[in-house]
């Protein structure tokens, strides 16, 4: 019998891969040969002697301590692309939503008060305030051609963007998926001069952690807004909330909260739903648990 450990809640589509004749799968065993996991941090976690294999179900590794596994012997699997198309949805919503201040309108229609005629008054007044852009002929700068990049730059196409990939290692796979359509920048700072939105699908790495930092949002133009649906270590909080407030960029979009962006008017921070979607996460779960079997039955 193989003892899996779920450490975060993974769908039951994934699981039920699992034949419960050979496979125990709890939130909590003893001796486990696999763990199956999504967002737990289990860098400061004993990794147990009986342990095989990880999975992580997301394509991000940056939560499981790969290099002391590996020291190990211990195997770890990702799902990377199974989640993308939910990414890239989350991405576009962003983008529309940052376009046309639509969170920061709707906020405060919500909490309009008086009479009707009274907020029919208000109403004249916010829509001046809240006068949007339009995405057509604007340009997207997307960060990382990864099989989420890939998506975004390609769907932003159809939205009628000129859209920028920078991407120094990208695959000859992603390039093939990419269309010919998009162009690629052979420098960062060049893509960031260039991008009304910029999007960043680079996973989070010593050489990503920081990418966008003060310097960087110094090349940025002022009216750009940022999107961030990759990791929150890729930008340096301080500085984009800085170069907000002292006009050098419009917005911040991201999936990651934190005290210093609270409240802050032209930030939107999700709590990290880019993959949640039931389709992204049978996904990953299908993934990852077809590895994780195949690794423990037939050592592949
Ligand atoms: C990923 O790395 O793909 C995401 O963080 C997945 C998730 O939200 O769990």
């Amino acid at each position: 019998m193989y003892k899996i450990l779920t450490l975060n809640n993974i769908s039951i589509v994934g699981l039920d891969r699992l034949p419960r004749d050979k496979y125990e799968v709890a939130s909590e065993i003893q001796h486990p040969d696999a763990i199956l996991v999504r967002s737990h941090n289990m860098h400061e976690m004993a990794i147990p002697p009986t342990l095989k294999a990880v999975g992580r179900a997301g394509a991000g590794v940056n939560n499981i301590p790969v290099a002391r596994l590996s020291e190990g012997g211990v195997a770890v699997f990702n799902a990377p692309g199974a989640n993308a198309n939910a990414v890239k949805e989350a991405v576009l919503a962003g983008l529309l939503v940052s376009a046309r201040n639509i969170c920061q309108a709707w906020e405060a229609a919500r909490t309009l008060t008086g009479t009707d005629k009274e907020i029919h008054r208000e109403v004249e007044a916010q829509k001046k305030r809240f006068v949007g852009v339009e995405l057509p002929g604007r340009t997207l700068g997307v960060v990382g051609l990864g099989s989420i990049g890939v998506q975004v730059a390609n769907a932003a196409l159809a939205l009628g963007m000129r859209v920028v990939g920078y991407d120094p290692q990208i695959t000859v796979q992603r390039a093939w998926a990419l269309s010919a359509q998009v162009e690629q920048a052979t420098n960062l700072d060049h893509l960031l001069s260039q991008a009304d939105f910029l999007s960043l699908h680079v996973p989070l790495l010593e050489a990503t952690r920081g990418l966008i930092n003060r310097e960087r949002l110094r090349n940025i133009k002022p009216e750009a807004r940022l999107l961030n649906f990759a990791r929150a270590e890729i930008v340096d909080e301080d500085a984009v909330v800085d170069a907000i407030e002292e006009g050098k960029i419009a917005a911040y979009i991201c999936d990651f909260p934190s005290n210093r962006l609270k409240g802050h008017p032209q930030v939107i921070a999700l709590p990290h739903l880019g993959a949640s979607t039931y389709e992204a996460e049978e996904n990953c779960a299908v993934m990852v648990v077809e590895q994780i079997r195949e690794f423990l039955e037939n050592g592949n």
